[in-house]
């Protein structure tokens, strides 16, 4: 089947690319299983990573179990119904028995209710903006089916005014954040999982109430590495081949780093990104660090 970038298409003035757009009531209608466990992020936040994490929990660090597919397979994308071989994430979820590791980057209003009817396990993963949008900006580059990015200027400039694919970051992280405590959402930060990997790992583990070693611990904090899971075809995505994913632009596991933006941003487009920040984050008192 044919397959290319997609254009958006506002849901609830959210846009979503429009293979989403048309399945949109099916996605809305999810049942989801109170054993299953969602994993939220506002796309490249630390989704990959954190699906990583999760199944090697789920298995008790059995790094071969965890080699049993590719990411988007083992632990399906809901609203993803792109053509193939992009797997489409609710036909997945009807073929598999729960608990199941369901992925999702819709902001917290467009989050199926039956996901918050059955109490749910929720793990929000949020990554300072600048981070979070260099590593978009690759990604639109290199996954022909995301809209086409354009210059680097511009596309700071969509990022703003939150005309990406899945809307607004600022409300993305904000709308998961003022429903944390009532949700019962476990709210986590790419900076926090790079300083101490292992103290995210078991916060992650007692927040699901699952049980494993300190040296399985150990192994999954080694197993999910940047440099294994880059390595790792069934956690680096090379299962979508190019010219849908095209890594010789820019590879899934890209830098897997902290700071990075500081290489992208002029000081003046940082300046103007600050300014235009501090105005949409006001009065929230989200500890994302200092962005260097
Ligand atoms: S997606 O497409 O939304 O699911 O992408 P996502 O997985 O959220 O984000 C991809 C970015 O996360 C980095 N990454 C990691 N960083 C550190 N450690 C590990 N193990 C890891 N795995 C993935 C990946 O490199 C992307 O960030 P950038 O900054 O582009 O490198």
């Amino acid at each position: 089947s044919s397959i290319g970038r997609f254009p958006l298409v506002p849901v609830r003035g959210v846009p979503l690319m429009s293979h989403i757009a048309n399945n949109w009531d099916s996605v809305w209608a999810f049942k989801p299983d109170p054993s299953d466990i969602l994993i939220a992020t506002y796309p490249k936040a630390g989704t990959t990573w954190t699906q990583e994490i999760i199944d090697l929990l789920l298995h008790n660090g059995d790094a071969e179990a965890c080699k049993r597919a590719p990411t988007p397979v083992r632990s399906p994308f809901l609203e993803i119904a792109s053509p193939p071989p992009i797997p489409s994430g609710l036909d997945l979820l009807k073929k598999m028995n729960p608990p199941r590791l369901i992925k999702t980057h819709l902001p917290f209003q467009l989050v199926p209710p039956g996901f918050w009817e059955n109490k749910c396990k929720v793990i929000y993963v949020a990554r300072n903006a600048k981070d979070n949008l260099v590593s978009y900006y690759f990604f639109d580059q290199m996954n022909k089916t995301q809209p086409e990015p354009g210059p680097f200027d511009g596309y700071i400039h969509k990022f703003m005014r939150g005309e990406l694919g899945w809307g607004s970051w600022y409300d993305h992280v904000k709308g998961y954040w003022l429903e944390r405590e009532k949700k019962n959402i476990l709210y986590l930060f790419y900076e926090d999982m790079k300083e101490n990997p292992q103290r995210e790992v078991e916060r992650i583990m007692r927040y699901l109430d699952v049980s494993v070693s300190d040296e399985a611990v150990r192994q999954i904090v080694e197993l999910t590495s940047f440099k294994n899971m880059k390595e790792n075809p069934m956690a680096n995505y090379s299962c979508i081949p190019s010219p849908v994913f095209d890594q010789s632009i820019s590879p899934f596991m890209r830098k897997g780093e902290v700071g990075d933006w500081t290489n992208h941003f002029t000081a003046e487009q940082s300046k103007v990104f600050d300014e235009d920040y501090d105005k949409q984050m006001r009065d929230l008192d989200i500890p994302f660090r200092v962005m260097l």
